[in-house]
């Protein structure tokens, strides 16, 4: 088993000998925020907006980032250099820091910070994979989703239920309305538009989510993004969700109901179709031994 490595306040060690304190308040009290960006063929997609939302949940919760976004982003390009990364994802968590046990913030405290990959299975061609089946749970999370904090006990337990009862994924219902899922963004297609919650208190804004919305716009598909209640996003003719990891996974049931057509419907289809191009043109040709050069 080769050795993986951590990044880890600026320093390169392997992932089993790292060590974070006891009093690290991202272990206590869940005191921080994270992300997971995909790399394609060793390149780090939309790694520009995902530093960009980093940067915006640390703002949220008054958690300044210890090295500029410029700086983080060359570190995290040597990194999968110098690993030889390839296909998978980075997984990047920014904590408060460690200091005595308190509920009040510490004025004086230094955050942690820290990285490292992990490989991932290529994501199925477009229109190719197995559909997904979700399963409706109360949304019982805090009013501000839309900061990717790592408090995610709501979402794991949401994840596991569905999981344990032969789902793949969990979709939370606000009052009847449909927000979003356990960890990926629902879409839905009715009429020919594709509709999806607004981001905000309950949705996380993800970066998936927004290169979607984006391609879809130039193909000249209606966006609509607004609430969707439960019966009318079951009853559409397509559905599906999205995230850095899964890109687009078309839904085929729903609380044991067949939906969204039980097929990749061919609005999916042009929309995971597009992405996979973007993603092609955004992260071909960049041989490691380049980045190694261009990073050096
Ligand atoms: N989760 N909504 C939630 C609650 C999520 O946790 C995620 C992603 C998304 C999709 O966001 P994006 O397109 O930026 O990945 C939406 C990541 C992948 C995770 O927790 O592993």
């Amino acid at each position: 088993m080769p050795t993986e490595w951590i990044w880890l306040n600026g320093k390169t060690l392997p992932l089993s000998e790292a060590r974070i304190g006891v009093e690290d308040r991202g272990f206590q009290f869940a005191d921080g925020v994270y992300e997971v960006i995909r790399l394609y063929n060793g390149v780090p997609f939309t790694l520009a907006e995902h530093l960009q939302r980093l940067v915006r949940s640390a703002a949220a919760i008054d958690i300044a980032l210890p090295l500029d976004v410029d700086k983080l982003d060359r570190e995290i390009r040597n990194s999968i250099a110098q690993q030889r990364a390839g296909e998978g994802m980075i997984y990047l968590q920014l904590t408060r820091g460690c200091a005595p046990r308190n509920h009040v913030i510490p004025a004086d405290i230094s955050a942690t910070l820290l990285f490292y990959f992990r490989p991932l299975p290529p994501v199925a061609m477009a229109g190719r994979g197995k559909g997904a089946r979700i399963v409706s749970v109360p949304d019982e999370r805090w009013k501000r989703c839309w900061i990717k904090s790592i408090a995610l006990l709501p979402n794991i337990l949401a994840k596991t239920q569905a999981v344990s009862g032969g789902y793949d994924e969990a979709v939370f219902i606000d009052d009847d309305i449909v927000t979003e899922c356990s960890a990926s963004n629902l879409f839905v297609v009715m009429n020919g538009a594709l509709v999806t919650h607004p981001v905000g208190p309950k949705v996380l804004p993800g970066i998936t989510r927004a290169v979607l919305l984006e391609l879809a716009r130039e193909l000249g598909i209606v966006v609509e993004e607004r609430p969707i209640r439960q019966v009318e996003a079951m009853a559409a003719a397509e559905i599906f969700i999205t995230s850095t990891t899964r890109e687009i996974t078309w839904v085929k049931s729903w609380n044991d109901k067949p939906a969204g057509g039980e097929r990749c419907g061919p609005v999916t289809l042009a929309l995971h179709q597009a992405f996979q191009e973007r993603v092609r043109n955004d992260t071909k040709g960049i041989p490691t031994s380049s980045v190694i050069a261009k990073s050096a």
